[in-house]
């Protein structure tokens, strides 16, 4: 949440690389946008707007900038609307910071530099970082010294880079709870801190990711240099890696969404998630499994419980990270935790994998960024082969995780089954946008389905709420008749997930109950079921999709793919963003 940039160069045309590791950070938040930089006279000007980095890139585009140093910030806004006034970067004195995370304790720090006579101008919790290292410097203390004092006066998670005017070869950055990467250009002529190696893929071959606690500074001479400070004390090496993040990764290659092309990749991220599995995990061993995730992570976990309680027989719990780690869990000592993040940086996750540290017990994280603080701190981790995920909407990632959760349990995957599978959904003539165009006008629809039907039921109905905002549940199919079936109208469409399958039957008699109530039904089901189905699939209300024959315990990955084409198009129907759904953002490192 909230992407930052910074670089110090001895080129002047720095405005290009801020933007640009802008655009490749808005996955972060879009709800403002902002640099700050020093102008040929080495004054500290600002531009800052509000929405998507396109319109800061059109008025700083305007301005033909001349500068060495800048920081630039695109938001995801956490206190304070999203006004100019509350987008970053924020100033006092000469100093301009921006900031990803949260300072808990900004109101009795902001109270303590109201009474030292500082104004403020916005609502954030970040404001009063800029004004304490501006006190800080006004009581006598460098501008290294400044910003360390007040580093270590905040509460909270943060990244934060710092420029002074005073000192224009200085490059100032911190990091608690949230990612910060530095890294030289190839050329060495520029040096750069960013959120993450997106930022950098172009800009710097080469990263090291800082630690808890580090400070790093970052100096122009007659050359360009970096030091990381441990604690903000002593000097440390962390390791320098390559930025395995290329060009290729971070473009749409003539995809007109990062989205449509993600599940364009769902067969191929199967296939490579197949051939690079390489962790011998015998999950029989363990008494029981713990799953904790967010998100489609958390329904990766739930449908992973259908497949290891039935092939490893080893009972399964998955839980929200967010409740997990506040409710005093009991732990069981032979039992396997597993964390499910796609971004390896999702706060809840992250605390609920400490916890667990903490009482001593081994951890296993299951993350798409293997430099991310959840793989860096797990004792076991298994990387998902997705690649790079631009989309917010999270999509061949899950793929990836499922497909990893199905592995661990299960040694004999028929690799070729699930590609024909995912990919019969791909090539195929599937009218997705015609039915997109009768579920957009829906108020609120369910998808249901019953075994991993279910959980790709929630998948699927959170999909349509983030990118279509239309309000949609997933439910386990023979739930509807306990309540919810109260909704079902003649405006509501229901989604049957309802493959050929044990369940087949069950399923389709929870369709019936729900036509005899006049709703509207769109059936997901396999050739195979044709014959059973009695011509339902022929009834007024019903449209219907056959996938082929499909071997059950592959279904949810055929599925998934026609889940997500379904909400894809249901948003680009309503002529929404499907890379930037209102009020996301895909790094979720708040609370
Ligand atoms: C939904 C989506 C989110 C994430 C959730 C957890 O499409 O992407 O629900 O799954 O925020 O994120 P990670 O997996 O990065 O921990």
């Amino acid at each position: 949440m909230c992407g930052i940039i910074s670089v110090l160069s001895f080129r002047d045309n720095i405005s290009k690389d801020l933007i640009s590791a802008l655009e490749r950070l808005e996955y972060r938040g879009y709800d403002s946008a902002g640099i700050a930089y020093f102008d040929e006279n080495s004054n500290l000007q600002r531009i800052r707007t509000v929405g998507k980095v396109k319109l800061l890139k059109e008025v700083v585009q305007k301005f033909d900038i001349k500068s060495n140093i800048g920081i630039g910030h695109t938001r995801w806004a956490t206190h304070g609307k999203v006004t100019e006034f509350n987008a970053h970067p924020h100033v006092a004195d000469g100093v301009a910071i921006v900031h990803n995370g949260i300072i808990e304790n900004y109101q009795e720090l902001r109270n303590s530099l109201i009474s030292e006579g500082y104004e403020f101008e916005s609502e954030t919790d970040t404001e009063v970082v800029a004004k304490l290292i501006a006190s800080n410097i006004k009581s006598g203390k460098d501008f290294i010294e400044a910003f360390k004092s007040a580093i270590s006066k905040l509460s909270g998670t943060f990244a934060i880079v710092a420029i002074y005017e005073k000192e224009p070869n200085l490059l100032l950055g911190a990091k608690k709870g949230s990612p910060m990467a530095v890294g030289l250009s190839s050329d060495k002529q520029s040096c750069y801190i960013a959120s993450d190696a997106v930022a950098l893929s172009t800009l710097a071959d080469e990263l090291a990711y800082l630690e808890e606690g580090d400070i790093v500074v970052v100096r122009k001479f007659d050359h360009l240099s970096f030091e990381i400070f441990e604690n903000g004390k002593d000097k440390i090496e962390r390791e320098i890696v390559p930025n395995k993040v290329s060009l290729n990764d971070v473009a749409k290659n003539g995809y007109e969404s990062f989205m449509l092309k993600e599940i364009s990749e769902e067969a191929m991220v199967a296939r490579r998630t197949f051939e690079r599995f390489k962790y011998d995990i015998n999950l029989s061993k363990y008494d029981s499994v713990s799953i904790v995730a967010c998100g489609t992570s958390y329904y990766a976990g739930l449908l992973s419980k259908y497949w290891i309680e039935e092939i490893a027989k080893v009972h399964v719990d998955v839980e929200i990270a967010s409740e997990f780690r506040y409710r005093n869990p009991v732990f069981s000592k032979n039992s396997l935790y597993i964390f499910i993040s796609q971004s390896g940086e999702t706060i809840d996750t992250l605390c609920a994998m400490r916890l667990v540290k903490e009482a001593g017990i081994k951890t296993l994280a299951l993350v798409n960024v293997e430099t991310s603080s959840i793989a860096r701190e797990a004792d076991i981790v298994v990387k998902t082969e997705a690649g790079v995920e631009i989309g917010v909407a999270s999509t061949k990632a899950f793929v990836a995780q499922t497909l990893s959760l199905l592995m661990m349990c299960k040694k004999d995957i028929d690799i070729e089954a699930i590609e024909r599978s995912i990919n019969s959904v791909l090539n195929s003539q599937y009218d997705f946008a015609k039915m997109a165009n009768k579920l957009k006008n829906s108020k609120s629809l369910f998808y249901i389905g019953r075994g991993t039907n279910y959980p790709i039921s929630l998948e699927g109905a959170l999909k349509i709420k983030e990118l279509s905002y239309i309000s949609a549940e997933g439910y386990p199919a023979g739930e509807i008749k306990h309540g919810p079936i109260a909704i079902i109208d003649e405006n509501v469409y229901t989604i049957a997930l309802a493959p050929f399958d044990n369940h087949f039957e069950k399923t389709i008699s929870n369709t019936q109950e729900i036509l005899a109530r006049n709703g509207k039904i769109f059936l997901i089901t396999t050739e195979n079921s044709r014959e059973l189905l009695h011509g339902l699939d022929k009834h007024e209300k019903v449209d219907s999709l056959f996938l082929p024959e499909i071997y059950s315990l592959y279904q949810p990955f055929a599925l998934t793919t026609v889940i997500h084409l379904l909400a894809y198009n249901t948003a680009k129907a309503k002529g929404y963003d499907v890379d930037k759904p209102r009020n996301l953002a895909k790094s979720v490192t708040v609370e």
